[in-house]
């Protein structure tokens, strides 16, 4: 039989920091044709700390494509007709490789790491001029959150990078530079280069010129000539090397929550979504003004869909933990088989009944920006059962997320009608019932919830020289919207949530003794 011809087809990368997936979809209707996911394994050698295997992470890539591409073939859809792809990933970790071998020389030390909470205390003593040096060029806060912190510390304690940047053989990259240089041919050819929205999560980035800072980079002491090229979000960077999709331009970047942003269609002033993956993000857009917040969120870049576009900003709030907790209860404490079973769970016990989980396993980030925090669950008592604890770890995601709606709302002036919600978390009902209870505002999800692909795939189907997505509005408002509306009394949500400050109140200090 002949292949089904569909028009063109865009695939997407989708590095985020507990699986990768890649999936294609119908640059003509954004339908998702198919995908595959592989769930990654990180390691913790130390308290506080958290690595990746930069090569386990491209092989997962590779893996997700063949895998998708076979799916693709059964379903008798012909992969020549995959024009584009984009990378969309997790963003700040960081990752030093040798140009000459393509082997990593440190493991990737992930965002969520703590190591560097002694190197954040040294660097801000030794801020110069008025405290404001680093968040006024970055719109970033000084913490152990951003690459420049923990490419400091690489710097300074793994003597095999220390050698291989003298020999000139070191690059540094988040992970778009690493899986964008490794696809392009690694030793042969690769292109070592990263996006905007990436490159402003470095805090070596300066956001208003959109170029590596050299003041920055002599704070941080990290040499210029290790960093990639700054490229917009949307163009073309190279071709992919090898593989069944070898030849196709690789012509999207976007860090993951910036990809999302897009894939939510948030191209307005003021429009927001939050993305529940690992940790979870609440983005705004601010158009093409930089907006510095006084409530502990992020200024960040947006996104730049194009060599010749304007670039646009967002306010960010990040919560560094969301369903690496409910891995941390299936892997840690074995309470649930699989992620999916914590909704049964949390069904079976309809309230966390008093127990209060704050889940501050990498200190806290927006809106407080405390590494000392540590997690803590309390309100115990003989009757709280694992159904308490996993209700209450749901809670406790979307007392975050209420945390920081509220920045975001007294730093915009004009508080959100409505939440636009996504990523993986997104399929459980009592999350997002919850959600809207504890936030007193509709909660909206895409009927298509893989958001953060979908922007990818837009960027690198748009892309120059592309051409086969188009980033008007009207070709992209076909998507179907769930509503879940709040049910609860707002007094009702107003207590729970005073008990919870409290509870975070209790958890911070905790490493500091
Ligand atoms: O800043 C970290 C963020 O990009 C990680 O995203 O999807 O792994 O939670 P995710």
């Amino acid at each position: 039989a002949g292949k089904a011809n569909l028009g063109p087809l865009v695939g997407a990368v989708d590095q985020g920091t507990s699986s990768t997936r890649f999936l294609v979809f119908n640059s003509k209707t954004a339908e998702l044709l198919s995908h595959h996911q592989v769930e990654l394994e990180q390691k913790f050698p130390k308290e506080g700390w958290v690595e990746q295997d930069p090569k386990e992470i491209l092989q997962s890539v590779y893996e997700c494509i063949e895998r998708t591409c076979d799916k693709l073939t059964e379903l008798n859809i012909d992969i020549s007709s995959i024009k584009a792809i984009g990378v969309s990933n997790q963003r700040e970790t960081t990752i030093i490789w040798d140009k000459y071998t393509g082997e990593p020389l440190y493991n990737a030390v992930v965002w969520l790491d703590l190591r560097t909470q002694g190197t954040v205390e040294t660097l801000s003593k030794r801020i110069p001029g008025n405290n404001n040096f680093v968040k006024s060029k970055t719109g970033l806060p000084l913490s152990t959150y951003f690459s420049a912190v923990k490419l400091h510390w690489i710097l300074e304690n793994v003597r095999k990078v220390k050698k291989a940047v003298e020999e000139e053989r070191a690059l540094f990259g988040t992970v778009d530079s690493w899986l964008i240089w490794s696809l392009t041919g690694g030793p042969n050819g690769g292109v070592h280069c990263t996006d905007v929205t990436n490159a402003s999560r470095t805090m070596l980035f300066n956001i208003h010129s959109l170029e590596w800072d050299v003041e920055l980079c002599e704070f941080f002491e990290v040499p210029m000539t290790i960093l990639p090229n700054i490229r917009s979000s949307s163009e073309i960077y190279g071709l992919m090397k090898a593989g069944a999709l070898e030849g196709v331009p690789l012509s999207g970047c976007l860090g993951d929550q910036s990809a999302a942003l897009v894939g939510q269609m948030c191209f307005q002033d003021g429009q927001a979504k939050n993305t529940y993956g690992t940790g979870c993000f609440l983005l705004c857009n601010t158009g093409q003004k930089c907006v510095f917040s006084d409530h502990g969120l992020l200024t960040t870049v947006a996104y730049k869909l194009g060599r010749d576009k304007p670039v646009c900003y967002a306010l960010e709030g990040s919560v560094a933990i969301a369903g690496a907790v409910i891995r941390w209860l299936r892997d840690n404490l074995g309470i649930l088989k699989t992620s999916e079973e914590i909704e049964k769970l949390a069904k079976e016990a309809g309230t966390s009944y008093g127990c209060y989980f704050v889940p501050a396993f990498s200190g806290l980030y927006a809106p407080y920006w405390e590494p000392s925090a540590r997690g803590i669950i309390c309100g115990l008592t003989q009757f709280t059962s694992k159904q308490h604890i996993a209700f209450a770890a749901l809670e406790a995601v979307c007392f975050q997320t209420k945390e920081i709606l509220d920045a975001m709302n007294k730093d915009c002036g004009i508080p959100l009608t409505h939440l636009q919600v996504d990523g993986g978390m997104t399929n459980n009902k009592i999350l997002m019932q919850l959600q809207a209870d504890i936030l007193y505002i509709p909660v909206v999800k895409p009927s298509m919830p893989e958001t953060t692909a979908l922007g990818a795939a837009m960027a690198a189907g748009a892309a120059e020289g592309v051409g086969v997505w188009s980033l008007e509005p009207e070709d992209l408002s076909a998507v179907t919207m769930e509503r879940f509306e709040p049910q609860i009394n707002p007094e009702e949500s107003e207590i729970r949530y005073a008990i919870w400050k409290k509870a975070v109140q209790k958890s911070m200090g905790w490493a500091t003794g």
